[in-house]
């Protein structure tokens, strides 16, 4: 079953205004790269090639200056516009022709993963219905929240409950078959005047094609919606990349690691790089693929 993916980056971002009052939320820099790079390589990671990217009407131009159509990652990029927010499912709606009769990967474009992805390609391969995922966290007020019974059976699932019945929040990357635009397009809007996506998982749920699957410690799953959350995933990216030398979400190495492009185009896509700390990283790359 082919997968698809769709980035959600939309939204006002009040929370980080006056930083987001120029540009997207999704566009600020974490450490040393735009947000949105870090939930396309999570996609590409996932060996996906086919992206949506949704945006505002006022930010889609911009991706689409930053990333193109994505065939220099040897990737296809295509781009659609949210005209207002009006809830996680619109993107289901918005790509419903984009997802065709494909399977479709959803990721928010201000969630962070760092470590083994294995949780997210496993996912994508056994899906049926519906695979959401769950993540040990210490506020989980903030986010979806889903309680399990002691066998891992899913008792409930509610939306920023102000009494959550447990620790595992649903973070922003969910997996669904192609019915799920019909299904958001029943979906009626909450209390907040958007529809829900925790309204979807519901409706997988009853259905009985609901899979939750937990996410280990050795995940890092971060957030990005305050200057304090935003500030703390940069300092968190600088360190890991200082101490190994590596850089995390670096779409070019990503894209040759997968096989998406040669090495020949690796090259000349460097060549077109300003002379910068992210293009010698990007040399070196080579001098090691080589080996
Ligand atoms: O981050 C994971 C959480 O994301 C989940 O645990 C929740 O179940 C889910 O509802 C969502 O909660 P948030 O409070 O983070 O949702 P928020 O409205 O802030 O939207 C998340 C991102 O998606 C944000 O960067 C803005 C963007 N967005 C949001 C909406 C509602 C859009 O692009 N379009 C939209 O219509």
């Amino acid at each position: 079953m082919k997968t698809k993916g769709i980035i959600l980056a939309g939204g006002k971002g009040t929370r980080l205004y006056p930083m987001t009052n120029i540009f997207s939320k999704q566009l600020q820099p974490v450490y040393d790269k735009p947000m949105i790079y870090y939930p396309l390589s999570t996609l590409m990671l996932a060996g996906i090639r086919e992206v949506l990217l949704i945006s505002t009407p006022e930010d889609t131009p911009n991706y689409q200056k930053l990333l193109g159509d994505g065939s220099q990652f040897g990737i296809y990029i295509e781009y659609k516009i949210q005209d207002s927010p009006g809830g996680l499912p619109q993107a289901f709606i918005i790509g419903e022709q984009f997802i065709g009769d494909s399977q479709v990967c959803l990721i928010l474009g201000d969630n962070l993963f760092y470590g083994k992805l294995d949780f997210l390609r496993d996912g994508i391969a056994n899906n049926h219905g519906g695979t959401i995922f769950a993540y040990h966290v210490d506020n989980p007020t903030e986010y979806g929240v889903v309680e399990f019974d002691h066998n891992h059976k899913v008792l409930s699932i509610e939306e920023k409950p102000v009494v959550p019945k447990s620790k595992y929040a649903i973070p922003g990357l969910y997996i669904f078959n192609s019915k799920v635009a019909a299904y958001s397009r029943e979906l009626k809007p909450s209390m907040r005047g958007e529809i829900e996506i925790t309204d979807l998982h519901k409706h997988y749920l009853r259905d009985n094609e609901l899979d939750v699957v937990t996410i280990g410690r050795g995940v890092a799953w971060l957030d990005t919606g305050t200057p304090q959350s935003l500030l703390e995933a940069g300092v968190f990216i600088q360190t890991i990349e200082k101490r190994q030398g590596t850089k995390i979400a670096c779409l070019e190495e990503i894209a040759l690691q997968q096989d998406f492009i040669d090495l020949d185009s690796y090259q000349k896509l460097i060549g077109s790089l300003p002379e910068c700390d992210y293009k010698n990283y990007c040399k070196k790359i080579i001098n090691e693929f080589n080996r």
